[in-house]
């Protein structure tokens, strides 16, 4: 089902049900809300005791004269289902409704997301609130979207879950010999006889069977999204509104690209740790999740919440320092997100988050410093409406697939102290960054649907450890049809089972790359090597690599070695320079069909990979640096492109301490907004100085539709 916007939403988390009591503070919040030019909110998240204080007694109405408040003044609605804690009574009566711990001991009731997915009375019991709002609210007009439930995560391990695991694993071997063989239980003697056996992992008992420990893990998502497809089938009893359900940074519990598949339209909830390091570097993760959210679905996204000002559980609360506000949402919005939604609109009295920030403070005045940032933001957004529904131009992907790091991450092996895998992201997307190349994150199975590699110019694996049954092939053809390959070490290493392959590594890549990763060193935090290139006019690149240095071994010395016949001879550009392993190749490039595919040993330092994509963006005329700029793009400098509605939308967004200054590329592009404030002047029609935080969009005619 699509969403269907005319604005780009502006709003957020608003608790109606804490101030009942106070209907004057209710009306004040109207007048606030239109005051921060918010156009929507989200209402419900956590009302399930007030809209249901007894089992069967709903008490719906105070939420239907709010919504019909609201939708008088012209906000819309996003409604939540109040899964995401429960009232007392329910776990009173029920106590299975209450997680079970990895030890079999049931918790006490208190705090949220503490019940168990599987239950059937916890299934029922949402499913009937669920309902009876859909039946009163699903059709009324101010209700644009479902918010099922909030931040779906953790686990549970009660019996009821254990035997649906059974079950799931029953359905995924059929026997268990093959289960049995799947998962190496020969080692250590670990041979199951029958499925009515096997327990979930605990570190009280098994925790060493990797590939139990993954199927858990995928049968974590499987059995979430299986209780998000119940409350969708409830809510969509009375109502055929899209549904999202809100998404957590790269949250590890959960395979987003799973649990997506069941959604209309992906959400998620941003909390940068801004001031904290660099504000560019903490722009360029926040950037990079922004990507990863949007390529779930591969169309825009919500950024569902934010805080308007400080968290109050970040070690460090932070303030948001003048004009960042805007620039986060703005962030978003250049990513591909039609919503800059916060976290929450009038700030609790009492509990957990009394000290988190809000639209609306104790105060209570809208003469605040947030509420003006807010107001200014609204403001922006509201003139950028015509950007709704335009899809975030890219020209990379970065494989970025749960499985594989679930399995990487509980491997022991070379570097149990660190494998250091978001920083190589971060590299990567450093790189890409610096040469305005827009990039998608996607996990393999989305790569091996038919056609999708085919647009693809440049994909980048980074310690794609688990290769999943025909990825290597699907890899090679793109190479072959003419793809630029970047893969690292510790990739190929595993089939879907965590089984590791034979006959060389990467796995079925090794004539792509015309290198076979031979053995792998691991090393310590104080320790380091370096990557020497050749020496050109008594000049030679080096660059430092830390934690893992694989050693790669060519088609010659591989012949020597073993005898073993492998094609292409690859350009070695970089040798290791210490060490026994000094002059082995350690960033290869070979050409293969209309391709290239490039091997990179070890974890270099970010200059590596800067050089690395400058030198492949010129050479191939990819983003910005190989169309129009020819050098890196000023660090801290964030470009990116939405295509849509027959424009090509660009924003250009300063993130560094430092002023830029950038040159609109030709007499085609048209400034539609630039920041109010500091001396963003133009220099003349088409160069511009953006102060930090500042931003600069401006747009051209497309052919896009
Ligand atoms: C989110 C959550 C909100 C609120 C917020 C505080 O993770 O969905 O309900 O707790 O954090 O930052």
């Amino acid at each position: 089902m699509e969403l269907k916007m005319d604005r780009i939403w502006h709003g957020g988390d608003y608790n109606p049900e804490q101030w009942l009591e106070f209907p004057d503070i209710l009306e004040e919040d109207i007048v606030l809300l239109k005051k921060a030019k918010c156009n929507i909110v989200t209402l419900g998240v956590f009302s399930w005791s007030m809209l249901e204080p007894q089992e069967g007694n709903w008490q719906f109405d105070w939420l239907g004269k709010i919504i019909d408040r609201l939708w008088a003044e012209g906000i819309s609605v996003i409604l939540a289902t109040p899964s995401g804690a429960r009232p007392k009574w329910l776990a009173d009566r029920y106590p299975q409704v209450l997680r079970c711990n990895e030890d079999g001991t049931r918790r006490f009731y208190g705090t949220r997301h503490n019940h168990c997915y599987t239950s059937p009375v916890y299934r029922e019991k949402t499913a009937a609130i669920d309902r009876a709002l859909s039946k009163r609210f699903g059709a009324h007009p101010a209700v644009k979207l479902w918010h099922i439930s909030n931040e779906l995560g953790g686990e549970c391990f009660c019996p009821l879950c254990q035997e649906a695991f059974r079950n799931w694993l029953r359905d995924r071997y059929q026997s268990i010999d093959v289960l049995n063989r799947r998962w190496s239980t020969v080692f250590w003697s670990h041979v199951y006889d029958s499925f009515d056996q096997i327990e979930a992992p605990s570190s009280n008992g098994e925790n060493q069977l990797h590939a139990l420990k993954l199927d858990w893990k995928r049968f974590v998502t499987h059995q979430t999204a299986d209780f998000l497809r119940s409350e969708i089938r409830a809510v969509r009893t009375y109502s055929n509104l899209p549904v999202t359900t809100n998404l957590m940074y790269y949250y590890r519990g959960l395979d987003y690209f799973k649990l997506s598949k069941e959604i209309d339209v992906v959400s998620w909830d941003t909390y940068p740790t801004w001031h904290k390091h660099s504000d560019a570097e903490t722009a360029l993760d926040n950037g990079m999740c922004h990507d990863l959210m949007r390529s779930l679905k591969g169309k825009p996204f919500l950024q569902m919440e934010s805080s308007p000002s400080a968290t109050n559980w970040q070690g460090v609360s932070k303030l948001k320092k003048p004009h960042l506000l805007a620039a986060q949402a703005l962030q978003a919005v250049a990513h591909g997100s039609d919503g800059a939604m916060y976290f929450q609109i009038r700030q609790s009295r009492g509990s957990a988050e009394k000290f988190h920030g809000a639209v609306i403070d104790h105060y209570g005045g809208a003469d605040t410093r947030v509420m003006h940032e807010v107001a200014q933001t609204g403001e922006l957004l509201a003139k950028l409406g015509e950007i709704v529904g335009t899809r975030a131009v890219s020209e990379a992907v970065i494989l970025y697939d749960w499985d594989s790091i679930w399995a990487m991450e509980d491997s022991q092996g070379p570097r149990n102290e660190g494998l250091h895998y978001t920083e190589l992201l971060l590299h990567f997307y450093r790189a890409l960054t610096r040469c305005g190349i827009g990039v998608d994150l996607k996990d393999e199975e989305s790569l091996m649907q038919p056609g999708v590699l085919a647009k693809v110019r440049l994909l980048i694996i980074p310690m794609g450890y688990m290769f999943r049954c025909g990825f290597d092939r699907a890899v090679e053809a793109f190479v072959r049809d003419g793809g630029i390959l970047i893969t690292t070490f510790w990739s190929g290493i595993v089939d879907e089972n965590d089984r590791c392959y034979l006959g060389g590594i990467p796995h079925g890549l090794t004539q792509v790359l015309g290198v076979r990763s031979s053995e792998i060193d691991g090393l310590y935090d104080w320790e380091h090597n370096v990557l020497v290139g050749r020496e050109t006019d008594g000049e030679r690149n080096e660059y430092e690599c830390r934690y893992l240095c694989d050693l790669p071994v060519t088609t010659g010395l591989d012949e020597a070695m073993t005898g073993a016949h492998l094609h292409g001879k690859p350009d070695i550009l970089l040798k290791y320079g210490k060490d026994f392993y000094q002059g082995m190749p350690a960033l290869t490039r070979n050409i293969c069909g209309s391709g290239e595919a490039w091997y990179l040993a070890s974890h270099a330092g970010e200059k590596l990979y800067e050089d690395m994509l400058l030198r492949i963006a010129q050479e191939h005329r990819l983003g910005l640096v190989g169309r129009e700029t020819g050098a890196l793009l000023p660090n801290g400098l964030q470009v990116t492109q939405r295509a849509g509605n027959g424009w090509c939308y660009r924003f250009y967004q300063n993130f560094s301490e430092e002023s830029v200054e950038v040159t609109l590329p030709g007499n085609e592009w048209e400034v539609i907004a630039t920041e109010q404030w500091g001396e963003g002047v133009m220099e003349d029609a088409h160069s511009r100085i953006i102060p930090q935080y500042g931003f600069l969009i401006c747009r051209k005619a497309s052919g896009e539709a």
